[in-house]
């Protein structure tokens, strides 16, 4: 499936996301525009689907040789460096800064888009850092296939899928969501959309057994924005949002029902409940 999509028409993916590119970079991106007035009420049902039953789509074989590569780069700097993923990099600014602020560490950039990857950068790679183009409902579980363990994985600005019927395109309501928790490490998702992140705060709390919280992100003073969408969404005046969870620190939650989890956004859901999905499965 392609993600890489606008928030309106499918058909329309590709010039979308360059629209809103475009339109962001002149500081006035559109506000998300949504009929959910909170976290959706299916995804409680979604996810514990996609905790009982694994994934199983078949893994393409560029995604595999994009693995290959991944490992012999980070093998060739350092083999014992821990493993940084910055999922959905775009352009990979953030995946320069990233190194740059862990430089004992690898990081991998991964986005499906080739032309994305290929932009101009502030800054001439780093050695400890690598930018790949894959699919990453195949690479994360071939990393997880390898038994990797991820010390961060970022997940900055994914599309937003504003959409009612389109829970199951967002990371969260995803059939291969699930895998994050094998991957570990400490997850940051950030997005403009305050749903998105209640949502995916109330996932990974089911995720992880432990609660995460929902929370307006600012800007550390004198910091600079750590993604072009950060930016560009900065310039337009709308409000950023964050969650965070250390699968590290994470008590192993059961398998079975749950119980109701909430966040910091005032949202909770009960995760014991089963409600027929009215989301397209797309996978
Ligand atoms: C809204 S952009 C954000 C890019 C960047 N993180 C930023 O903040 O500037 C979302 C990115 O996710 C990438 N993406 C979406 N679905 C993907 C997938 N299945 N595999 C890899 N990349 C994907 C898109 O190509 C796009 O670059």
């Amino acid at each position: 499936m392609s993600r890489d999509s606008g928030w309106s028409a499918e058909q329309d993916t590709a010039s979308a996301l360059a629209d809103e590119e475009g339109a962001a970079a002149e500081g006035n991106s559109r506000f998300i525009a949504s009929a959910q007035d909170g976290p959706h009420r299916d995804l409680p049902g979604l996810l514990e689907r996609h905790l009982a039953h694994p994934f199983r789509k078949p893994v393409l074989d560029y995604n595999r040789a994009a693995l290959a590569t991944a490992l012999a780069a980070w093998r060739d700097w350092n083999p014992a460096a821990p493993l940084i993923l910055d999922a959905g990099c775009g352009v990979g600014w953030s995946t320069l800064a990233i190194a740059a602020q862990y430089p004992d560490h690898f990081v991998l950039g991964v986005d499906q888009s080739l032309d994305r990857l290929q932009r101009a950068k502030p800054l001439p790679l780093p050695a400890n850092a690598l930018l790949l183009r894959a699919d990453l409902v195949d690479f994360w579980r071939l990393l997880a296939g390898e038994g990797i363990r991820l010390a961060r994985h970022y997940n900055l600005y994914p599309n937003p899928w504003p959409k009612i019927g389109h829970l199951a395109r967002r990371w969260h309501g995803h059939a291969v969501f699930p895998v994050w928790r094998e991957l570990g490490g400490v997850v940051e998702c950030r997005s403009n959309w305050s749903i998105y992140i209640a949502e995916m705060a109330l996932a990974l709390s089911r995720l992880s057994g432990q609660p995460v919280a929902a929370e307006a992100y600012a800007l550390p003073p004198g910091g600079q924005p750590m993604t072009p969408f950060e930016k560009k969404y900065l310039a337009s005046g709308h409000g950023l949002w964050r969650c965070v969870v250390d699968f590290a620190a994470a008590a192993a939650p059961d398998q079975g029902g749950a119980a109701a989890v909430g966040c910091a956004a005032g949202f909770s859901l009960d995760f014991q409940q089963n409600p027929a999905s009215t989301v397209d499965q797309h996978q």
